[in-house]
């Protein structure tokens, strides 16, 4: 029972681990046991966040812009030769674009579409080989993929390009997990509802968070630290290998209560 969350000996890599959800999930799988790689677009920011966590375990920097699909294989390269074999991988990094939909542009829409749903793709593709060679029917290699609650139900976040490319994200999360199951590698969305990060700061004034969101969550609160990292942990350890192809929302009760 001891070890049933266990990620000790596993290697992994967040992508956008520097701060937010990332930053979170990062600390939590460091904490379980885990040695991890993070990136962030800026190389002193990356660097930073990584020398912070090596207080909980080791934890490397690899800065990436992950707006292209040619920059994913490009980290993958350095992570094979930073830290070599993966059991772990978390496609988190994403982007959101806000905007009424008389004026909503045209460029909100590649930009999210390739950070959040084409790069996460790439980046499955090639760990292939390093996720395949761990991978056994006892102890999959994992992949988790960061969806959102507005990519599965209406939230009226007039974030058009955003909720789309999170409902792909947990379509493609099932097609991935089908294709994979047979080389021992299992693949979950995790849907976050709302977290106190960046992405979500037009929402709050400093500590005081709307009262209107928070009646809109059943718990009647934001998201805190364990919570996303307790069901990245899980799904990440034995107690988790039985779990492929589910769209698991961690979200105080928005999805499952609406
Ligand atoms: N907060 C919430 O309530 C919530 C709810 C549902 C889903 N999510 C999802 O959770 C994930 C993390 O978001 P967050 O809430 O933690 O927001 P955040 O603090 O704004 O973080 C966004 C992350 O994505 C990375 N990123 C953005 N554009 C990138 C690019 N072009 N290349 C590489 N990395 C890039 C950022 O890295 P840098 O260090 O380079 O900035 C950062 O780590 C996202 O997929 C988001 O959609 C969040």
């Amino acid at each position: 029972m001891s070890d049933l969350f266990s990620l000790a000996g596993k290697k992994a890599i967040v992508t956008g681990g520097a701060q937010g959800l990332g930053r979170m999930i990062a600390e939590g799988l460091l904490r379980a046991g885990a040695t991890v790689a993070i990136t962030s677009r800026k190389a002193d920011i990356c660097e930073a966040a990584a020398s912070e966590m090596g207080a909980l375990g080791t934890c490397i920097a690899l800065p990436a812009d992950l707006s292209t699909p040619e920059a994913a294989v490009d980290l993958v390269a350095r992570y094979r030769d930073a830290v070599g074999a993966c059991h772990i991988l978390v496609n988190n990094a994403g982007k959101t674009w806000g905007g009424e939909i008389d004026s909503f542009p045209d460029k909100a829409w590649p930009g999210v579409m390739a950070v959040n749903v084409q790069t996460p793709f790439t980046m499955v593709r090639e760990l292939l080989p390093e996720l395949g060679a761990v991978g056994t029917d006892d102890d999959p290699a994992r992949i988790i993929n960061i969806g959102s609650v507005a990519g599965m139900k209406t939230e009226r976040l007039s974030a058009y390009s955003y909720a789309a490319s999170k409902a792909a994200v947990h379509m493609m999360t099932r097609d991935l997990a089908g294709d994979l199951a047979a080389r021992n590698i299992t693949v979950n969305a995790v849907i976050p509802g709302f977290f106190p990060t960046k992405m979500t700061a037009h929402m709050r004034d400093e500590d005081s968070v709307d009262a209107g969101l928070l009646a809109h969550i059943p718990l009647g609160r934001l998201g805190k630290p364990d919570d996303i990292a307790g069901i990245v942990i899980f799904l990440c350890s034995r107690a988790g290998a039985y779990v492929t192809g589910a769209q698991i929302p961690v979200d105080g009760g928005v999805v499952g209560c609406g």
